[in-house]
């Protein structure tokens, strides 16, 4: 292909708090990518979130929306503004992130999870223990108890009750063991699934597609099931024993954030979320209205999110190098607060593209992301 052929049409949503921050800098390193691999890049900016709120009066408007699904692929900061905390239902900003996932059918969420060697010496994990963690998450991201009806809060006899309702048909199940299934075959052919099958029905029934979609199509992939409450402490104990961990929409929330202790902050956490047309990515953390604003936000997860996008958009060689890019900047401990460092989002930023095409960087790490 040569390279004026190559063009990506990214709708790019900062969002609210560090959102705007993190997504400058990603959008810098991205920018680079496109300069030095030689692919036109066209980027547009959209509200969601309490941006779009106090803009539209809506979360999700439908200009946004829109943009999203004529795009590539779509770049997202972090939603949430404690000034809208006190809305509920769908003029949330969370429910406009929901409502957007939902709609663009992207019902996996990949969540890789590695501790890079200069992290891991400052880990509040033993480093031993840590070092060789390389997870997979496989989150479901359309169903499940963010999605369930009845949902609600209801009021009977002067008494509030809320409501909401933990469901999967099979169907949504064997389609996130599938995607679980086929990384494993592209990784260590190993897949923890993870449930509470000792409580919930619709954990019992999870188990059982999940052996079946294991049994038919995957027999040459080993396969452990973990109750939540169990895996939770084995991620910390012993982080390599996974290597794809397939989860529900909850779980693989709560543990994500979890896991993100082991490289020492939810800032450097990547996520692509897939399964249609276009490709939703996003960093792991949210908004973090703590440190909204003052450039001190940890702009790694938005950067590597980047990667998976390019890896999935056939630019492996520019994820390669925003990967290296990465790995040379934590070496040169271009770090910021969150992990001990002095640095500031842009300095991480622009440390991450002189190494990745600028002074030349020393070692290329291959993953490519896609389904
Ligand atoms: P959070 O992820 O925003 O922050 C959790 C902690 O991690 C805070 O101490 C924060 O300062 C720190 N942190 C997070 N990202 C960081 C970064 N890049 N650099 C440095 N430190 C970072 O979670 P929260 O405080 O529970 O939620 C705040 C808001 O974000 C809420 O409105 C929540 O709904 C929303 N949220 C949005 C997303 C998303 O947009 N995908 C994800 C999670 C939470
Ligand atoms: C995440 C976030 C979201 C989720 C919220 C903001 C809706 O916590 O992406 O991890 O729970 O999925
Ligand atoms: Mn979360």
């Amino acid at each position: 292909m040569s390279g004026v052929s190559r063009s990506h049409n990214i709708a790019v949503l900062p969002g609210d708090g560090i959102g705007p921050e993190v997504t400058d800098a990603a959008l810098q390193v991205l920018t680079e990518a496109a300069e030095a691999e030689g692919f036109g890049l066209e980027f547009s900016t959209y509200c969601i979130g309490g941006s779009a709120l106090d803009r539209f009066d809506v979360p999700l408007p439908s200009t946004t929306r829109a943009a999203c699904e004529a795009a590539d692929a779509v770049l997202l900061g972090a939603i949430g503004d404690p000034r809208w905390d006190h809305e509920t239902g769908s003029r949330r900003c969370e429910a406009a992130l929901l409502e957007l996932r939902r709609h663009l059918g992207v019902f996996a969420n990949l969540r890789p999870v590695q501790v890079y060697e200069d992290l891991a010496v400052r880990s509040p994990v033993k480093s031993g223990r840590i070092a060789a963690t390389d997870i997979l998450i496989v989150r479901e991201l359309t169903g499940g108890v963010y999605f369930g009806t009845p949902r609600g809060v209801t009021h009977a006899n002067g008494l509030r009750t809320g409501v909401n309702t933990m469901a999967y048909c099979e169907d949504e199940v064997a389609r996130i063991a599938r995607v679980a299934f086929g990384w494993a075959r592209r990784r260590r052919f190993h897949v923890t699934s993870v449930d509470k099958a000792n409580v919930l029905e619709v954990s019992q029934l999870w188990r059982t597609v999940v052996d079946e979609v294991h049994a038919r199509e995957f027999p040459d992939v080993s396969l452990t099931h973990l109750y939540v409450d169990n895996a939770a402490m084995q991620l910390v104990l012993q982080p390599d024993a996974f290597d794809v961990l397939l989860t529900g929409n909850l779980f693989g929330d709560i543990l994500s954030d979890l896991v993100a202790a082991l490289p020492g902050s939810l800032g450097v956490l990547p996520s692509a979320s897939l399964g249609a047309s276009v490709g939703l990515f996003e960093p792991v953390h949210g908004s973090a209205p703590g440190i909204a604003g003052r450039g001190r936000a940890n702009p790694v997860g938005a950067i590597l999110s980047v990667a998976m996008m390019l890896d999935t958009l056939g630019e492996g060689t520019a994820a390669a190098r925003i990967r290296s890019g990465v790995a040379d900047a934590f070496r040169a401990g271009v770090m910021t607060a969150d992990l001990g460092g002095t640095a500031s989002t842009t300095d991480v930023g622009a440390a991450v593209c002189r190494f990745a095409f600028g002074l030349g960087s020393a070692n290329m790490q291959a993953a490519g992301y896609g389904i």
